[in-house]
């Protein structure tokens, strides 16, 4: 079977986890790793038993490599997924994929112009829970939706020091939100602010409102003491309940309550494996560009409407 040649740019918390998995997977081989932090770079390569680089220039002279999975701080993602895709490179990138949306537009068109599959780390959707809830959803299994309730809060990060709550964490339920609902939001309200974070916001509060009176609404934050991650569908039938930790999901309608089960799988690795068969197979994603730059503008679209004080429109 053919192997994926991939590398890793930016191998800190989360890039060393993108390394691991690539290692592990069947379809994946990998060749290098880059990290503008020396010592860093030699030991996650070190582990893997693959060159370090601390330029990923340097590195993406490889021709071995094929794919590469941009894993640096979020104000350096957009500069480093383009390096890759001018030099024809298969790109993931991580979340939330550039600083603003102008930079995340070059990205789109590179990848077009260059004839290169491109994906952005939009995590969520591939917890099986996540998928059940948007079949149930696309199929009215229970009844019409209504509502949408997603809360991600922890203790602060530290080292996230580049960019807010915003478009580090809530990115991914906006996201989720687009994906369960099929639709996009025709408008956001949010609050914002900060308490401890100097630079950025640490909470925020976001409403999104669709076509038809459905809302969905999302609480996060860096200032809960404890790990909370879920999301609460309601439809006029039944409310969907999931927890993103356990991945548990419970149905409840009226009569009867009921949970499908799922064995626990690692997220990471389904993207990944699903990274490499795209590419591979010459697939669309199930994460398109698109889907990320998306996401991106309405991000950009809360931190506005929190500083304006009001709603803004979204189309
Ligand atoms: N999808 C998810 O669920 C998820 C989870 C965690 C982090 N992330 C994303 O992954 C990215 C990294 O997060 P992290 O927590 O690992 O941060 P981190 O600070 O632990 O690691 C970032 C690493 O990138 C390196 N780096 C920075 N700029 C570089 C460059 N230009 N070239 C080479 N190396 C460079 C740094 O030296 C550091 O080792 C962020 O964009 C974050 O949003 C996504």
């Amino acid at each position: 079977m053919k192997k994926l040649g991939v590398a890793v740019i930016g191998t800190g918390f989360w890039g060393k986890n993108h390394a691991r998995v690539y290692k592990e997977l069947d379809s994946t081989e990998l060749v290098a790793i880059c990290d503008g932090n020396a010592e860093r770079a030699k030991s996650v390569a070190a582990q893997f038993g693959v060159k370090a680089y601390t330029s990923s220039a340097r590195m993406l002279k490889n021709e071995n490599i094929e794919a590469v999975s941009v894993c640096t701080w979020s104000t350096s993602l957009a500069m480093e997924a383009l390096k890759a895709l001018r030099v024809g490179k298969h790109v993931l990138v991580e979340k939330p994929m550039a600083t603003n949306t102008k930079q995340a537009q070059k990205l789109l068109a590179t990848a077009e112009e260059n004839k290169l599959h491109f994906t952005v780390g939009l995590l969520m959707r591939f917890i099986p829970g996540v998928q059940h809830t948007r079949e149930a959803v696309q199929n009215k299994e229970i009844g019409e939706l209504v509502c949408a309730t997603a809360k991600r809060v922890s203790q602060w990060p530290e080292r996230i020091g580049d960019v807010g709550v915003v478009k580090d964490t809530a990115i991914h339920d906006i996201d989720v939100m687009r994906y369960i609902y099929n639709e996009d939001p025709i408008a956001v309200y949010a609050k914002t602010g900060s308490m401890r974070h100097r630079k950025f916001e640490d909470y925020a509060q976001i409403m999104l409102t669709y076509e038809g009176g459905k809302s969905a609404f999302i609480e996060s934050n860096w200032l809960t003491p404890y790990k909370t991650r879920t999301l609460t569908v309601t439809g006029s039938e039944a409310i969907m309940r999931l927890d993103y930790i356990t991945q548990e999901l419970w149905i409840e309608a009226a009569k009867q309550n009921v949970q499908p089960k799922y064995p626990w799988q690692e997220p990471l690795k389904l993207e990944l494996q699903h990274f490499a068969d795209c590419v591979l197979n010459k697939q669309k994603p199930i994460v398109t560009g698109e889907d990320g730059f998306k996401a991106l503008k309405i991000a950009e679209a809360a931190l506005l409407s929190s500083e304006k004080n009001k709603a803004i429109k979204l189309r």
